[in-house]
């Protein structure tokens, strides 16, 4: 728990103890909903945070009360100091996870475990190879399907992300949670959400309630269990009775969370920002640079956090492309 007076408590009384660490802007597949068609600026690689940099960043939230740490990219696994990486973090006392697109995790089991990563959460949008190489732009679908059931085989616990899109993947959100029959793993459903470049609209965007629609229309309503979320969960979760997974839905669009939100983010370039959808960002890797404390940095930060999704918190402010482009794109946020 963070103590009250906290740094890491904003304005709204949410304590704030889950930091995401972007750990790169590259990566190896090139998902549409992510990664603009054109490419994006890469920071220069001495902007970019080096491994004592992370560790000594991390360890100052930790030292306040964050309890859990995120590694996320771009794709975190294609750092080439990721072992060094999660040898030394795994030394602070948290829980450590990562979200990858899973195209090389075989590599990297032994070196997870250990290190103590026991959660891993996978990006899969189709169970369809053409399709994965429409949208990913990569013909990687075997790898990261084998390396899903590889995840599971070695005791790791895996939630799957997809996000949905119309006519795209809609389709497959049966066949999706189907999966789940024989499968110990969580199917997470993502509403699109808007980022710089990612050509986003409100009609590609599949909601919580289509979702659910067709998950009434393909179950018996006895079957569809509604599961206790965990705390300050991103996802509402369900299964359908007797299977061994379960499924889940983010609803960042039409239904956000940001009452319960105890997130923060921390950039490849060391930026900190305070909501996903923040325009703003403070720099903590200057700050350690030039050997500031980084603490009433985070403070100010955290204290601006607006209430609901950096300040769009309307449907229709979320819709103005004037206000969500002022975001990064989300290959440099992570998530
Ligand atoms: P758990 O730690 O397993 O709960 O995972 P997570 O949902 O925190 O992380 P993950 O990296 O798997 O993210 C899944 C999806 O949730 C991504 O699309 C994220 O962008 C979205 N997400 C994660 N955190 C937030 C958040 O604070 N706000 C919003 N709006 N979306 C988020
Ligand atoms: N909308 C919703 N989720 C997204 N992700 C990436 N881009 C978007 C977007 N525009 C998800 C990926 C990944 C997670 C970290 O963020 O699916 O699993
Ligand atoms: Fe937290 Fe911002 Fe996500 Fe809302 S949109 S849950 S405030 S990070």
């Amino acid at each position: 728990m963070t103590k009250t007076n906290s740094i890491l408590q904003d304005s709204f009384g949410r304590d704030h103890a889950y930091l995401r660490i972007s750990l790169i802007e590259k990566c190896n597949l090139r998902c549409s909903y992510c990664m603009p068609e054109e490419g994006i600026q890469l920071s220069p690689k001495s902007h970019l945070m080096t491994c004592n940099e992370i560790y000594t960043i991390a360890k100052t939230f930790v030292d306040n009360g964050v309890t859990k740490i995120r590694l996320t990219g771009g794709e975190p696994l294609i750092r080439k100091d990721i072992p060094e990486i999660l040898q030394k973090l795994a030394t602070l006392n948290v829980e450590l996870s990562i979200t990858s697109n899973a195209v090389i995790i075989d590599r990297f089991i032994d070196i997870l475990k250990a290190n103590g990563v026991k959660k891993i959460n996978v990006s899969l949008d189709t169970l369809d190879r053409d399709k994965f190489k429409q949208i990913t732009r990569r013909d990687q679908f075997t790898k990261v399907y084998n390396n899903i059931l590889l995840l599971i085989k070695e005791g790791f616990i895996v939630k799957v992300n997809a996000v949905l899109m119309n006519d795209f993947n809609e389709n497959e959100i049966i066949d999706f949670i189907n999966l789940t029959k024989d499968l110990p793993v969580s199917i997470r459903f993502i509403e699109f959400m808007p980022f710089d470049g990612n050509k986003w609209n409100m009609s590609k965007m599949v909601s919580y309630k289509q979702v659910m629609n067709l998950v009434n229309a393909n179950f018996n309503k006895n079957e569809i269990l509604r599961l206790q979320d965990a705390p300050n969960d991103t996802s509402k979760n369900y299964k359908i009775k007797g299977y061994k997974g379960s499924f889940a839905i983010i609803s960042s669009v039409t239904n956000p969370f940001c009452d319960s939100c105890n997130r923060l983010r921390l950039t490849a370039n060391g930026q900190l920002k305070n909501c996903l959808f923040s325009s703003t960002e403070s720099d903590l890797l200057t700050t350690l640079r030039e050997g500031n404390p980084i603490e009433p940095v985070i403070k100010k930060a955290v204290e601006a956090k607006f209430k609901i999704r950096g300040g769009m918190n309307t449907l229709k402010k979320l819709q103005e492309p004037k206000l969500h482009s002022q975001n990064r794109s989300m290959i440099t946020i992570g998530g």
